[in-house]
């Protein structure tokens, strides 16, 4: 079971012995995730006042709502590339005109920087609004494989770089396995801003992030793409098949001007940290990774 926590006890503990029953309990009680930085005490806070409802008429756009952000230091206003859909400063939902800036922005970079760029100045993403920091990519864009994640959690989104996490540390054992590092793989995600409180991405916000990561593998086109969990799976091998069953066997992402590159969807290592007796299934996986790299080479 997963659950949040938001507040923390009336008395704020003192000392270290307070702040480990503290952590303890929540521990017990199943709590794994603080959705905000900073501890709120609920017991301080006035007792809640009725709900005024403003008139519909009176209710500002949901745009105006979302958080200011900083102008893109790309320098790159996403309005002005040419043909694009007139764009609103920042979405609060994804809707269809965000998804047609989204295609275009993708189409328009021809470089993996590009791509970052015009990522770092797009607004159509309501997730944008809560991640600290763009999740682009790490590992070496010149690998001959390439692996897609699903969306980046805590740690990720506070260092800005994917699977630097639990399941990133678990990842990076299964690729020392097969002799790879981050140095001879690349590494995305299919949404690359953290959903708040780690929570399932919609299918409207992977739609909207999707031109992202299918033009970031056609930019690197790598010999073999690993996806890592059956979101990835899902998003780039158009299917509806569960992981379980699309495991282990090799299967084809067509990029958009239509070459195929062989893809190898596997367990998520969150999964296999959660499912240890099901590590030997991705072992498999990543041999047959493994074997077919050897073969192209
Ligand atoms: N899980 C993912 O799918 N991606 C990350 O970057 C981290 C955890």
């Amino acid at each position: 079971m997963r659950t949040n926590v938001r507040t923390m006890t009336a008395a704020s503990p003192n000392s270290p012995t307070d702040i480990a029953d503290i952590l303890a309990f929540y521990a017990s009680a199943g709590v794994d995730e603080a959705l905000e930085d900073a501890p709120v005490n609920r017991f301080a806070e006035a007792a809640p006042r009725p709900v005024e409802r403003a008139p519909a008429a009176a209710a500002p756009p949901r745009e105006d709502k979302a958080p200011e952000r900083p102008a893109a230091s790309s320098g790159l206003d996403a309005s002005r590339v040419p043909d694009a859909p007139a764009r609103s400063s920042v979405a609060a939902v994804p809707d269809e005109a965000q998804a047609a800036l989204a295609r275009q922005l993708a189409t328009t970079a021809t470089t993996l920087d590009q791509l970052r760029q015009h990522m770092a100045a797009f607004d159509g993403c309501n997730l944008k609004a809560t991640a600290k920091n763009l999740v682009f990519a790490d590992g070496n864009p010149e690998a001959a494989v390439m692996l897609v994640g699903e969306a980046p959690g805590r740690d990720e989104d506070i260092e800005g770089l994917p699977f630097v996490g639990r399941s990133g540390r678990l990842l990076d054992r299964m690729l020392a396995a097969i002799g790879l590092d981050r140095s001879s793989v690349y590494i995305a995600n299919v949404i690359p801003w953290r959903p708040p409180g780690n929570r399932t991405p919609t299918p409207h916000e992977t739609e909207i992030c999707r031109p992202f990561i299918e033009r970031q593998i056609e930019l690197v086109n790598p010999k073999v793409l690993v996806n890592l969990g059956g979101p990835s799976a899902k998003t780039l091998l158009n299917t509806s098949e569960g992981i379980l069953r699309l495991r282990g066997n090799w299967r084809a992402h067509t990029t958009a001007s239509g070459i195929a590159i062989p893809a190898m969807p596997t367990l998520h290592p969150a999964y296999l940290l959660r499912t240890p007796a099901h590590k030997k299934l991705a072992w498999r996986d990543f041999l047959e990774v493994k074997a077919r790299l050897r073969a192209l080479s």
